[in-house]
């Protein structure tokens, strides 16, 4: 498993400059000034740096953006990288500067020089999460990840800072190797060993196996995963870091491969339905990030894993299956199958847990991808309260998070001549829909949201904190709702 490049808060030491190897980062602020380390580099380098700063190219730059100055004569490093960066970033100027030189990185040493500048923990983290990647499965070249210095006035202090963050990129990382981990390997059974093996990190884990689910009548949660050879699991993940409280509860879509069942899907793109646990990859994400920086809140995190195959045990369109609920289901379309497992498991968390809040997380539809694209989830609440929270924590992080409506007009849609209701709604609203299915499964009492990630958990070009791939999304958004909203 790929871990956080490897960095370290240092004092400043000027004399080793002339002799690092690597690369060298200085920021500059829109004023031009150089700090004490700039101005060290800019004399070794015979005024390089103050060339770049002087230059117009220099003046077009973005906060956060990169030039890189190529083997400068005065030096040994390979590079010098000037960052436009003012002394006071914002968090998301701070990051995009970090993802900057995790680009300009590759495999080799840096020193970092970010002096008194503020926020060097979140350049840090920027750096992580973009030097990211996921070579798990590549046989060949397998270079070491290069090491970053950061040096600064204050090093214990902006290590203190750090802590917290660093413990969200191990989140994100998790999250990302769920999701980008092909589905031979990550079946229902890995998908629970690796939740389990979070025990060590001071986490509860509880793994309820078919014959757990079916004594529990999760009927239609189980009526996706019985045309699989992979059997179907509930993983109750709990982190109790908020004495008596009832706690928060997270739900993921944990579908480790999504054929569509009989309703198959096309050949074109099947194989991106290895990313049909992501809702579940968030949940484990964030549950791994606050048991890592031990957060004084109590959430509780279930998955719901099951893989939607077509075999001879399958089941049909047309079959009705009675829900934990109670309510049954006509499933015209195998295909949407997570709203079936969503359903089971939201009423679990329910009945158990009575949480204060409930947030779901799923690969839902293809529909929110047509509505929104790559640039923002779905958010679709039955509280003003909790969704403003939500949308607020996500614009925070930089995560794009867009609410849709729910109304009883779509939830008719979902009206069943045999049945309490059919699966799917019609050709129109196919977001809207799948929400409304899920809130038949939430009690009225219950704050709630729905995400729909079918766009954002995985992309196919590089996001500003991510390579192509899965993104994480949603854990540093979730993270910081429960920071700034249920802890102390
Ligand atoms: N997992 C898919 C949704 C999806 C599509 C996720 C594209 C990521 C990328 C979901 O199970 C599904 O198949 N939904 C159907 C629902 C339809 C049958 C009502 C869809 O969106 O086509
Ligand atoms: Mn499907
Ligand atoms: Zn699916």
């Amino acid at each position: 498993m790929p871990t956080p490049a490897e960095i370290q808060f240092k004092d400043i030491s000027l004399d080793t400059l002339a002799d690092a190897a690597g690369g060298i980062v200085v920021f500059v602020g829109a004023d031009g000034k150089l700090d004490q380390g700039a101005r060290r580099i800019n004399a070794l380098s015979r005024k390089a740096v103050a060339r770049c700063v002087a230059s117009p190219a220099f003046e077009k730059m973005a906060e956060g953006d990169l030039v890189s100055l190529g083997y400068p004569s005065g030096l040994s490093a390979e590079a010098v990288c000037v960052v436009k960066l003012g002394r006071r970033p914002s968090v998301s100027a701070a990051r995009k500067a970090g993802a900057q030189i995790a680009k300009a990185q590759g495999n080799a040493d840096f020193v970092v020089l970010a002096g008194n500048i503020q926020r060097a923990e979140e350049i840090a983290l920027g750096l992580a999460l973009r030097g990211y990647s996921f070579d798990d499965h590549k046989t060949a070249d397998p270079k070491p990840k290069g090491k970053v210095t950061f040096m600064v006035a204050r090093p214990e202090a902006v290590a203190k800072a750090a802590g917290p963050l660093a413990a969200i990129a191990e989140g994100v990382f998790f999250t990302r190797d769920l999701v980008n981990e092909p589905a031979n390997i990550l079946t229902t059974d890995d998908f629970a060993a690796r939740l389990a093996a979070m025990q060590e990190l001071g986490l509860d884990v509880e793994i309820l196996e078919e014959d757990d689910l079916k004594r529990l009548g999760m009927r239609t949660l189980l009526s996706v995963g019985q045309g699989s050879d992979s059997p179907s699991k509930v993983v109750v993940m709990s982190w109790k870091g908020g004495g008596d409280a009832a706690p928060f509860a997270l739900v993921g879509k944990g579908v480790v491969f999504d054929t569509g069942g009989i309703s198959l899907k096309p050949a074109g793109g099947m194989e991106e339905m290895t990313m049909d646990m992501g809702g579940a990859g968030v949940v484990a994400g964030v549950m791994r990030t606050l048991a890592l920086r031990k957060a004084k809140a109590n959430v509780v995190g279930l998955v719901g894993l099951v893989e939607n195959m077509p075999s001879g045990g399958a089941t049909r369109p047309g079959d009705v299956v009675r829900s934990m609920k109670g309510d049954t289901v006509e499933i015209i379309n195998t295909d949407a199958e997570g709203r079936l497992v969503l359903a089971d498991v939201l009423w679990y968390a329910q009945e158990r847990f009575k949480p204060v809040g409930m947030i779901n997380l799923a690969t839902l539809t293809g529909a929110v991808i047509t509505a929104l694209g790559h640039e923002n989830a779905g958010v679709f609440s039955n509280s003003d309260a909790l969704c403003d929270r939500f949308l607020k924590a996500a614009a925070a992080e930089g995560e794009g998070a867009w609410r849709l409506p729910l109304a009883p007009a779509y939830d008719a849609l979902l009206k069943s001549r045999i049945a309490d209701m059919k699966n799917v709604g019609g050709r129109t609203a196919g977001a809207i829909t799948a929400a409304q299915f899920l809130q038949r499964f939430v009690k009225e009492d219950v704050p709630w949201i729905h995400l729909d990630i079918a766009g954002t958990a995985a992309v196919k070009k590089e996001t500003a904190l991510a390579p192509a791939g899965a993104t994480g999304w949603g854990v540093l958004a979730l993270n910081r709702l429960i920071a700034d909203n249920y802890e102390g």
